[in-house]
């Protein structure tokens, strides 16, 4: 155990209280622009700053979010008053944590494949923003599945990065956040993206166990086990929720904190109906609590009605606030569609 035993004990238990989650705005600039493009909205720092402005903000966020994931140009920037986002997040009782990886970039001789990059001076990194404020991070590895996809080389690549990344977090006192995201990208079936899932979280394991990292001291952020989105079989929410599970307990060590799931591309409501399907049928038969991590499905209402109006910024936050409410009672098993319908009702 690291000097920071205790403490990072205490915070990863913290980042998955029950009953509510994360929210991911840890989007790269390069992201962040393309989302602002869509919908026409300059890519400017200033715009980036005052759209994290907006969502950090929000009056009672902390009612449904434990902690917050920013970038490196966000977890910098201050209101427009000049208070530190940091200390934003912190006043309010949430966590900040930081986006660790740099990206996942094209692996050598296995076309169409990515490892994520990041661990040069990433010991450095880890001081200076543990230094800022941050007290847990986030590493983001994506597998494609295709005909021959994922390789064995790639498993292991983005696995053995994964474990080292987390180690090193452990070392200079942030929880690891391990992000293992198989792509919901394709035609594959549901069945397949088990079989994928189950061999990427066993490798990734595998990892963490050989670099020594404590599983007390990290929170999993896995994908759900879904039907690729070009398939013409779409999955229930039933088999997503049975399948995703029997997943988990086949490969997560119980000792682990929690499992904060990504959204993935699911639609905003489908990502709460599947975590609330899997904590009211099967959240009594798992060791950790299961709760969300997401970025779209929690920010996207907001920016599509935001779109760089600053007479907007109220309306925005009320609906964030409606999609961390929703996924807060997912966390317990308690969402409803109707809760959106009813919101959705001129
Ligand atoms: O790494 C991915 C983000 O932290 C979560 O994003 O919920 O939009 O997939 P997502």
């Amino acid at each position: 155990m690291t000097s920071y035993g205790q403490e990072l004990r205490s915070t990863a238990l913290a980042m998955v209280a029950r009953g509510k989650g994360l929210l991911a705005i840890d989007e790269s600039n390069g992201t962040c622009n393309k989302r602002f493009k869509k919908l026409d909205i300059p890519a400017t720092e200033e715009n980036r700053r005052a759209y994290r402005e907006l969502i950090l903000t929000t009056p009672h966020l902390a009612d449904y979010i434990n902690g917050l994931i920013l970038y490196d140009e966000t977890i910098r920037q201050m209101t427009k008053e000049g208070t530190p986002f940091v200390q934003i997040i912190k006043n309010a009782g949430m966590i900040p944590g930081i986006k660790l990886d740099t990206g996942a970039k094209d692996l050598a001789g296995h076309q169409g494949e990515k490892v994520t990059e990041g661990l040069d001076l990433l010991r450095d990194r880890i001081a200076e923003y543990y230094e800022m404020g941050a007290r847990f991070a986030k590493w983001r590895a994506v597998l494609t599945i295709g005909d021959k996809a994922p390789s064995d080389a790639c498993i292991e690549a983005n696995a053995h990065a994964l474990a080292r990344y987390a180690a090193l977090c452990q070392e200079g006192g942030l929880v690891p956040i391990v992000e293992p995201e198989v792509l919901i990208d394709g035609e594959h079936t549901l069945e397949r993206c088990y079989q994928v899932t189950d061999k990427t979280l066993h490798s990734v394991f595998c990892q963490l166990y050989s670099q020594g990292v404590e599983f007390e001291q990290m929170v999993l952020k896995p994908n759900m086990v879904l039907a690729g989105q070009e398939c013409s079989q779409q999955s229930t929410p039933d088999a997503v929720a049975e399948t995703t599970v029997k997943c988990l307990l086949k490969n997560v060590p119980a000792a682990v904190s929690g499992v904060a799931f990504l959204s993935g591309g699911q639609s905003s409501e489908k990502a709460s109906a599947h975590l609330s399907l899997m904590n009211e049928r099967f959240g009594d038969q798992c060791p950790w609590p299961l709760t969300f991590s997401y970025g779209r499905a929690i920010q996207q209402p907001a920016l599509d009605h935001w779109r760089g109006d600053s007479h907007q910024v109220s309306e925005a936050q009320q609906r964030l606030l409606h999609r961390a409410k929703c996924n807060s009672l997912a966390s317990l098993g308690k969402y409803s569609s109707t809760m959106d319908r009813e919101r959705d009702r001129p």
